[in-house]
């Protein structure tokens, strides 16, 4: 018999309208194009335009990912999204991406687990559908990051964008090889103060992130950037050797690295640490910054279109974010 394997049937991503520069940024707050670009590589980020909520940002990309994967929207069995930025906690981001989409029959549900929402999101949906590979799994990743950032903190405000895709997956059972090899996630709740979203009930100072008193503003991004940027390295770096381990693979065969889009030093890190080219690794960060559950699909959809993912090609993809949470997919395209 040969093995069932999940598979990315389609992917496509979309990003805010609005082009924010860092020269856009400087005017409001005290920064600088050059400090950003040198220690971040970012030079410019989207936002939506205001008034406009999340699912405004990936109906496009849903819609694309549907079509190209030929799926209808009733022979979807689940969808999964991966958000922080939802328009609404209840119905859940996934309800009314099945709602706008007219899904019915569908299971939906959002998980929350910041910048990794995506690949946790793949990583759930190769399990269902390797129990099942009939199923039809819609995955939607991607954020409104400038909906939850202080505007007015340098430390953050300069780092976020808004974007993400949607992916449709299915089972494979040709036994050509292709699809997802090995997917696994990772959390570290007990770090959660080195990058958390801001509330004002009180619960952030029960848990030691923010001393009684402190005044920050209310569901925004709070982050210690030079704790994150080392156990983000580390945590990938540790993750996708596991990663390949479990593939029987090594460096060798990595042909390409779609990384998690944060900053361009994390990426340059992390790359020379796998031993893996800069020339295999696609980057982004330029012109989108991060956003969060949005980089891999933004990402891995310019690398499939600008030809650098190519059928057959083996991908791994590794994911920090929030919480913490991270986690790496390694898949034959
Ligand atoms: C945020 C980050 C770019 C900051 O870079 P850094 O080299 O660590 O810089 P530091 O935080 O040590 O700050 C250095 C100085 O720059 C200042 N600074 C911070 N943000 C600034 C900005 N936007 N513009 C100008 N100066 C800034 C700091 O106030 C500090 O000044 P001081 O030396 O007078 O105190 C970096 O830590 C980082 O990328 N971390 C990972 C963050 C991340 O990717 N998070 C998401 C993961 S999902």
């Amino acid at each position: 018999m040969s093995i069932v394997r999940s598979q990315i049937l389609s992917i496509a991503a979309n990003a805010g309208e609005e082009v924010v520069t860092n020269d856009d940024l400087a005017k409001v707050i005290d920064t600088s194009d050059e400090w950003i670009v040198k220690r971040t590589g970012i030079r410019e980020r989207r936002y939506i335009k205001e008034g406009s909520y999340w699912s405004d940002l990936m109906m496009p990309a849903v819609e694309k990912a549907m079509e190209e994967a030929k799926t209808k929207p009733e022979d979807l069995d689940l969808i999964v999204t991966g958000t922080l930025t939802g328009d609404l906690d209840m119905p859940s981001a996934a309800g009314l991406i099945q709602a706008r989409l007219g899904a019915m029959g569908a299971g939906a549900f959002n998980l929350q687990a910041a910048c990794s929402g995506f690949l946790y999101g793949v990583t759930v949906a190769d399990r269902f559908i390797r129990c099942d590979p009939r199923m039809k799994v819609l995955v939607v990743g991607g954020d409104a990051v400038s909906l939850i950032t202080d505007k007015m903190d340098r430390s953050t405000a300069v780092l976020f964008g808004d974007g993400g895709g949607a992916a449709v997956m299915g089972g494979n059972t040709s036994g050509d090889g292709r699809g997802i090899l090995s997917s696994r996630i990772y959390s570290s709740g007990e770090h959660g103060a080195m990058l958390y979203l801001s509330d004002d009930n009180g619960a952030d100072i029960k848990y030691g992130y923010r001393e009684p008193g402190e005044k920050i503003p209310h569901r925004t991004v709070q982050m210690r950037g030079n704790e994150v940027f080392k156990i983000a390295v580390h945590s990938m770096e540790r993750a996708s050797l596991e990663v390949m381990a479990d593939a029987g693979l090594g460096k060798e065969n990595i042909d390409v690295v779609i990384p998690h889009q944060a900053n361009i030093r994390i990426i340059k890190t992390l790359a020379s640490r796998l031993g893996v080219d800069m020339e295999r690794v696609y980057i982004n960060v330029d012109r989108f910054g991060n956003t969060s559950s949005g980089t891999i699909p933004l990402a891995l959809t310019e690398a499939r279109d600008k030809g650098m993912v190519k059928r057959g090609d083996t991908v791994l993809m590794p994911v920090f974010g929030g919480g913490l949470t991270w986690g790496v997919t390694l898949m034959r395209w």
